[in-house]
């Protein structure tokens, strides 16, 4: 009887991989693997449960009642991942080109409600030519059924999309309404409309690849977080960002064994410029406070005026906002508004301790921006960090300028720990700009101008350029050397581990869109 099971299962198997080595071959020529190779590097070794595989396709039209589509071209299940329970469905591009149908959303749905029921991360292996054709509306409603359930998930459990062959149309919206998703350069793409569309209604010419590639969506739309060499390095990648995240939004992310020695950290003594214009990586300062190798960093490609990822602070996951002054000298604008406050808003879903990283001159001017709406976009960045109730530290490094002061978790918006370096400056504006503005007349009648605005900006720096203003009405906690930022945050983060706040009852808030 097993025997008997275990030839059924086999036949199965191979019929799903697409009726034959032919099928198996093309997916490997194109540089893509099957849905079942997929599988296998990304689970544990022999965790792999699969649920369904016996279901079968269910419309008879158009020449689809001659067949049995066996396992309707997805894979579904459940195993593990670095030993913790994750589920997983894999598009298997072989069978009608992965397309989506009655049953194949139905089974997806399947184990999305598993996931959602058991507390656990989804990660979907997308690899689809969209709905069913054969099958008109009722793959249209699998659709909805997916996004419906995607959105009620969402922060509840971690919803991750690796894309790793086509994703057009409406099926990009279930990956859209994930946390993270991450392209397989040259063989993924997502786009709502294709080049054929695309050419026909605006008379671009454009390739799928310009148009909805891993480099397009990474670089210029912010659509995928991450881009992957190839498809075990995708899989590599989402393995090691559930590493950081927790199971569930009741539960806290897994810590690593830690054993506390000298913290302290000289090296961070010499990443400041003596000039303050001059920029420096802030890529130096978060690798030199976090736990060695361990910041990963998330949207690296796009708006890289502002750093955000997950790092590890004396075993402890925790996610890292940082201005990024070796870019735009850090200004704060549309995209690295959404990109941040999204991080911060799956950051305090998920019960990850927030650290920020300020240096950032203020908000980017021109038509582009105001036209483009950064009054909104950057509301939802202070949006974000006002409406997160888990522990949030801010280390001003430098500048701390004008609004952006207030956006970047500063105490008045609810930071709980707020420390500054001797070299920051925490003020309305920069000192030219604003001696230039308080001394105009002054500066005017002078006899020699110049030499009057270095004596107005002197003046005003004095006063302002420097923490110890914010720091004597208790807006900066503690003036701290650079070198003693590691330790401070691992005590301060040890102090504020049970930290406990309730945001007013309401239904939900109304984050500007
Ligand atoms: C049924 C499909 C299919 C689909 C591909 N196939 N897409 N079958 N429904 N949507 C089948 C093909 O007929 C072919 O079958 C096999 O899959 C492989 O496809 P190829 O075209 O040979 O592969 P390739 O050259 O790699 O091209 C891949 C592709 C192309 C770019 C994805 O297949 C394509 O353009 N497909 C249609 C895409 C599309 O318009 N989908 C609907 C989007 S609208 P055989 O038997 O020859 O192997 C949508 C709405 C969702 O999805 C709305 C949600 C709200």
């Amino acid at each position: 009887m097993q025997n008997k099971l275990d030839q059924l299962a086999n036949k199965i198997a191979k019929a799903q991989l697409g009726g034959g080595e032919k099928r198996i071959e093309s997916q490997h020529n194109k540089g893509k693997l099957t849905a079942r190779e997929r599988i296998h590097f990304l689970m544990d070794e022999g965790s792999f449960e699969e649920i369904g595989m016996l279901v079968t396709h269910r419309s008879t039209d158009f020449g689809l009642d001659k067949q049995k589509i066996l396992g309707d071209g997805v894979v579904t299940g459940y195993g593990t991942v670095n030993g913790r329970l994750t589920y997983v469905f894999a598009q298997d591009f072989t069978v009608l080109g992965g397309s989506l149908a009655e049953a194949h959303a139905e089974k997806i749905c399947k184990v999305m409600d598993l996931a959602m029921k058991n507390g656990a991360p989804i990660l979907g292996l997308n690899d689809s030519g969209g709905a069913r054709i054969q099958e008109g509306v009722v793959s249209l409603g699998g659709y909805a059924d997916i996004f419906y359930r995607n959105t009620l998930s969402s922060g509840v459990i971690p919803q991750l999309s690796a894309i790793m062959g086509p994703c057009a149309g409406g099926a990009v919206y279930s990956p859209a309404l994930t946390d993270f998703i991450g392209m397989v350069e040259n063989t993924s793409y997502m786009f709502v409309t294709g080049p054929n569309v695309v050419k026909t209604v605006t008379h671009e010419e454009v390739t799928s690849e310009e148009l909805g590639g891993a480099s397009a969506h990474s670089t210029k739309s912010g659509v995928t977080h991450f881009t992957f060499q190839n498809e075990i390095a995708c899989l590599n990648g989402f393995k090691k960002l559930l590493s950081y995240i927790p199971q569930n939004c009741e539960e806290d992310a897994p810590s690593l064994p830690y054993t506390s020695g000298d913290e302290n950290r000289p090296a961070l003594n010499d990443i400041i410029p003596a000039n303050p214009n001059q920029p420096y990586d802030i890529r130096e300062v978060i690798n030199g406070t976090v736990d060695g190798e361990s910041f990963l960093e998330v949207h690296k490609d796009f708006a890289a005026n502002i750093v955000v990822g997950f790092a590890r602070l004396g075993g402890k996951s925790i996610g890292i906002v940082a201005n990024q002054p070796a870019y735009l000298a850090g200004v704060l604008d549309i995209d690295s508004s959404t990109k941040a406050g999204r991080f911060v808003r799956f950051c305090d879903a998920f019960n990850i301790p927030l650290l920020v990283f300020e240096d950032v001159p203020g908000f980017l001017p021109g038509t582009d921006q105001e036209w483009n709406a950064i009054i909104t976009n950057g509301a939802k960045l202070l949006y974000a960090f006002s409406e997160a109730t888990v522990p949030r530290i801010t280390v001003i490094t430098r500048k701390a300028y004008g609004g952006a002061y207030d956006v970047m978790n500063s105490k008045h918006i609810g930071a709980d720990m707020n420390y500054a370096w001797p070299s920051a400056e925490i003020a309305v504006m920069g000192a030219k700009g604003a001696a230039e503005i308080i001394f105009k007349n002054e500066i005017k009648a002078a006899d020699d101008p110049a030499a009057k605005l270095a004596e107005k900006e002197q003046e005003y720096g004095d006063i302002f350029a420097n923490p110890y203003r914010a720091a004597a009405r208790g807006y900066v906690d503690e003036v701290i050397k650079p070198e003693q930022t590691r330790q401070k945050l691992i005590r301060a983060f040890a102090m504020l581990q049970n930290k406990a706040v309730k945001l007013p009852k309401k239904k939900h808030g109304n984050i500007p869109l």
